[in-house]
């Protein structure tokens, strides 16, 4: 008799896959999977997973190995291509990923409507795929309805930390529940709010086109952000080498000072915070914040803090874990 393993993130992936705007309504859907040697296992299983599915056609792809051209060939004539490979944890990272990327990085831009990049997951894809896609939906719509009727959300994180954003002039919460969305790691709420007001002593990681956290990890010891109405106004730290660096990108660009997103991560597989730049570090329970990307020629860092209490006017909704 066999014994049917149930491969629980596996099938939550397939079934966001299933809602992903270039794969939704499709009857027959054509998927290229490419993999570099690390992520063999978990390309594996999703093709065997896609592949007993009714409706797609599996073709996989190694990325570092295959010709270019086939590579090229395979976006193109693809319903949607699905890769998994390092970039910014690679030992030697270059600025536009590894070489067959900066290759087919044309025709990924191209089509980037069908494009789902799992870069610098290593061994966590599993985890941020790990919780029921009803739990973390249920999650988000809970966070909204009350961030609905309150006026105030504050954060703290006992260090000293404090921050308040009033909510009557926020912007609609977006809610990043994986169903429908092109980025398809689930978990977050977010909005963006004109008027945040903090001095935080900022512990936790980066996530951003600049790889602040290859460089500089999880951050242990407190970074303090003082921020007005929304702009961050100073920092200090005593890594002087990580203070440089943040003044240097906080300067390059008025929106990249700019805190353009007030974001709360809600999936509850993500563990802790790795220091990967990888994108399921932003999933990451409790807040984070995003400077630039505002506009035109600025670049995106997420600032994601690895603990902190979270509450909307007198509730308590995060302080670790959610009590909602
Ligand atoms: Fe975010």
């Amino acid at each position: 008799m066999s014994t049917l393993v149930r491969n629980a993130p596996v099938e939550h992936f397939a079934w966001y896959l299933a809602h992903h705007p270039a794969v939704s309504g499709k009857a027959d859907c054509s998927v290229m999977l490419g993999y570099t040697a690390a992520y063999q296992d978990v390309a594996t299983e999703i093709e065997e997973t896609l592949t007993g599915l009714a409706g797609y056609r599996v073709r996989s792809f190694e990325l570092d190995r295959a010709p270019h051209p086939t590579l090229d060939d395979a976006i193109h004539h693809s319903d949607v291509f699905v890769f998994f490979y390092d970039s910014s944890t690679l030992p030697s990272p270059q600025p536009g990923g590894p070489e067959f990327i900066r290759k087919l990085q044309p025709t990924m831009t191209q089509h980037w409507r069908k494009s789902i990049l799992f870069k610098d997951y290593g061994p966590y894809f599993r985890a941020a795929f790990s919780i029921a896609p009803q739990r973390i939906d249920a999650l988000n719509s809970r966070l909204i309805d009350i961030a609905g009727g309150a006026t105030h959300l504050a954060f703290s994180n006992g260090k000293g930390s404090w921050l308040g954003a009033p909510l009557r002039s926020a912007r609609k919460w977006t809610s990043v529940n994986g169903k429908g969305n092109f980025d398809l790691v689930p978990g977050e709420v977010a909005t963006h709010c004109d008027d945040i007001n903090a001095c935080v002593r900022f512990t936790g990681t980066f996530l951003g086109t600049i790889p602040f956290a290859i460089k500089y990890g999880v951050i242990s010891s407190p970074v303090t952000i003082v921020v007005e109405q929304s702009r961050v106004v100073r920092i200090a730290s005593d890594n002087a080498a990580l203070k440089r660096d943040l003044e240097s990108y906080l300067s390059a660009h008025p929106s990249n000072s700019t805190i353009e997103e007030l974001g709360i991560g809600t999936n509850e597989g993500v563990r802790g915070l790795y220091g990967r730049n990888a994108g399921f570090e932003e999933r990451h329970c409790g807040l984070h914040l995003g400077l630039g990307g505002g506009a035109k020629g600025s670049h995106h860092l997420d600032l994601i803090f690895d603990s902190g209490t979270i509450q909307f006017d007198e509730r308590i909704v995060f302080d670790g874990e959610y009590r909602i």
